[in-house]
Order: C-alpha cells, then structure tokens, then sequence
C-alpha cells in the first residue's frame, strides 16, 4: 500500500535541497523549500532561475515549463508553511542534533502520516528516526549531486521505518524518472562504502611508490574506462570533504583497516591543496600550469588497474554478502550515482570469480594485512563455480 504524495516539503535551501526542489517542481509537485536563512532562499530562486533559462536556451524546456516549475515552488522561512506536505526531505547540515531538533518541531507540524526524509550522507537514519514520536515514518532518500542531473536515488528504510513509508517513497522517487536502489541502514549505505577503495587504494599505491598521480589516473581511464582517475576526482570533490567522508566511514565501521585514511591526503587537505576550487590539490589548476605526464608503461598500468578493481569488485561482494542491497542495486548504484562504466559485480562476472580471488589473495600473502582480506562470498562462489548474475 502506498499513499498520495501532492506536496513535497524540503528543508534547507543549499545546494541539495534546492536540487532536490528542481527534481520535484519539474515533475508537476507542489514544492514548499524552507530554509531559515532567507538570503539561501534568494541565491536558490535566482540560481534556479539561471538553471531553467540555459534549459530553454539550450531547447530542453519550453519557457512555459519553466514558468510551470517555478510556479510549482514556494519559498518559506516559517517552518509552518510545510503543514501541508506528504513528504517532507530534509537536507540541511550534516549534524545530527540539530537533524533531531528540526524533525521533532515538524512533527508537531504535519500531519499524522506524513513522511519524514533525511538526505544525510553519513547519518544513522535509525537515530534520526528516534526522535520521532513516529519513527516509522522516517527514512533516508539520499541524492548524488547535483540531484536534478544524477539518476540515482538511494532509499534507506531505518530498522523503525514502516512497509507503506518504504513503498511510498520508492514509487514517488521512481515517478521522478530516477533510478532507486535500496540500502540497509549502514555506513555509506551503497555508494560511499562501495566507492572507498577507489580513492584508498589509489593512495596507498601512490604511497608505495608505484607510481605517480597521473599514472594511476591514466590506468583507471586508459584500461579500466572510468571518466576520471582517483586522483582527478578526488581534486573535484575537495579533498577536505572526501577526506571527511573516509573518515567518518571508518569510524563507522569501528576502524576496519579496509575504510583506512591516507596521511598523503591528510596533509593535502591540511596544506590547503583541496584540489580545483582551491586551485591545487594533486594537479595544479593555475592558468598555463603544465602538470606530470604519465607513465605509459602497460604492465605497470595494468597492475595498478587490476589491483584497484580487484579491491572495489571485494567491496561490492562484501555489501552484497551482508545484505546491504542487492547485485542489481549495488550495480546500479555505482553505475548511475559515480558513473562507473560497469557495475563491479557484472565486471567480477566478466573478469572471472578465480582472477579476484588470485588477486586478493596476492596482495593479501604480500601484505598479511586485514585490508586485502577476500569477501567469503567470492571464496564460496568460487569454490561453487557461480556468478552473480
Ligand atoms: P549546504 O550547506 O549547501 O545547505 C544547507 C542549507 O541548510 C543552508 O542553506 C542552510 O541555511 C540550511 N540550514 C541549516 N540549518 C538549518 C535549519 N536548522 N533549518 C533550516 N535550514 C537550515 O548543504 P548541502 O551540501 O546541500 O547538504 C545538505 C545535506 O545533504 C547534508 O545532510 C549532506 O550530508 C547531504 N548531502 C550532500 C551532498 C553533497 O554533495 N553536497 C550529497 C548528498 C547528500
């Protein structure tokens, strides 16, 4: 059973939020955006406005849509106005007192079987939930940035979190054209626990001296297909905030040496080199700057590439193995919210259970550390001869 979503309440005006309202108006959903800072509120509307000029210019939209979208949006800064709201996402900073403080002054201010939404990246949805008087009407849905342009939609049901919650929400996020994977209320959920070994093991191979930023860049583009190395994407993101987001994962999962932070990353963000909006970070981004050029070597890329992938593909299998989601999701996850070329378990299929196994068990017998330990459902598929689909 699920229930009839007409207006959509969105806490916080930032850069998801105001996303996330795009993605509503722009499927015919009455949209309330509250934020408490009414100058967030100005740089939304008019940064919205810009977004939907350069769709008409470009004849994406019709000016008539874009006049029908921002219609669809009304600006509040009086929590109030969300009386009215089915579904209410909230997407403000990434703390969770003051989550916990907002959520309980909605409650008293929607109805009964409102849903209650959390867009947090890193924040146990079970511990939002519990400041509900009804904590079986929260959830996490959790967008990629920028939400109207990233298809995929994660939706996290808490341990409290009702069946008519989770199905609502998947049929609404789903109504938006996105693509939903569902995720156990864990650390990163899908994405940003699946994606770690991307930049980790980028690091620790840098830190080993294998090789350089822009030769472990050219082996994930050159033999693995990818649209920017670690190293490229780890200046796109900042490497304060990625660095952020490695730690707060590894806390998480009480210090698995597999979510390990690099120093080398430690300090670059320390030193200020957070990558493109600070104009260096592993590459240097000043005007007529000319950065390294790789290594072309192609069994030193090779290695590099195998070694990475062999340890994103033990990832996947570990979150598949402890029913974090399924192989259809986790591949869709990847795939639809970083942009991988393929999903990491079709690639495991494509490459052979036995390759990583052999690879995992390489590094492993090499190191002798927990971090390279294999996923048992690789060992116990390959053992069975099975794949994954
Ligand atoms: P942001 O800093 O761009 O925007 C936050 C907005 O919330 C600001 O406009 C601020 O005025 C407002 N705000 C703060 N406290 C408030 C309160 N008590 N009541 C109402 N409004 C309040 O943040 P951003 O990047 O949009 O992130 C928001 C949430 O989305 C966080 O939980 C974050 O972890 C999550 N997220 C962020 C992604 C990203 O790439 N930036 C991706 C996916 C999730």
């Amino acid at each position: 059973m699920s229930r009839n979503i007409v207006y959509v309440g969105i806490i916080g005006a930032g850069a998801m939020g105001s996303g996330i309202a795009q993605v509503a108006a722009s499927n015919e959903q009455g949209v309330i955006l509250f934020d408490t800072n009414p100058d967030a509120l100005t740089r939304s509307k008019e940064k919205l406005e810009k977004i939907l000029a350069r769709l008409v210019e470009k004849e994406r939209i019709t000016e008539a849509k874009k006049v029908n979208i921002e219609k669809n949006i009304t600006y509040a800064t009086d929590l109030k106005k969300l009386v009215v709201a089915d579904l209410v996402i909230e997407a403000i900073v990434e703390n969770i007192d003051i989550k916990k403080q907002v959520f309980q002054e909605l409650e008293t201010i929607v109805e009964e079987d409102c849903i209650i939404a959390s867009n947090t990246s890193s924040l146990s949805i079970a511990s939002i939930a519990s400041s509900l008087e009804k904590p079986e009407r929260c959830i996490g849905i959790h967008f990629f940035n920028p939400a109207p342009l990233m298809k995929l939609v994660e939706v996290i049901p808490a341990i409290q979190t009702s069946e008519e919650t989770l199905n609502t929400s998947i049929e609404k996020i789903k109504s938006w054209g996105k693509t939903v994977a569902v995720a156990k209320d864990t650390p990163g959920f899908i994405v940003n626990r699946v994606a770690r070994p991307f930049y980790g093991e980028a690091l620790r191979i840098y830190e080993e001296g294998i090789a350089d930023f822009a030769t472990i860049d050219a082996a994930m583009k050159q033999i693995g297909g990818f649209r920017m190395g670690p190293f490229e994407l780890m200046d796109f993101i900042g490497n304060d905030v990625n660095y952020t987001v490695t730690e707060s994962v590894f806390k998480a999962f009480y210090y698995d040496p597999r979510y390990k932070p690099a120093f080398t990353q430690k300090r670059f963000s320390e030193a200020g080199y957070l990558g493109r909006k600070s104009g260096k970070g592993y590459y240097d981004y000043s005007e007529g700057s000319i950065n390294p050029q790789p290594d072309t070597n192609v069994d030193t890329q090779e290695g590099i590439f195998n070694r990475i992938l062999a340890m994103l593909i033990n990832e996947a299998a570990e979150a598949l193995f402890l029913n974090v989601a399924s192989a259809e999701d986790i591949d869709n996850a990847m795939t639809k919210g970083v942009n991988y070329p393929k999903g990491l378990l079709a690639w495991a299929d494509e490459k052979g259970i036995d390759w990583c196994v052999t690879v995992l068990d390489s590094l492993y017998n090499e190191y002798h550390e927990d971090r390279y330990r294999c996923s048992p459902l690789l060992r116990k598929m390959n053992r069975e001869h099975k794949t994954f689909f």
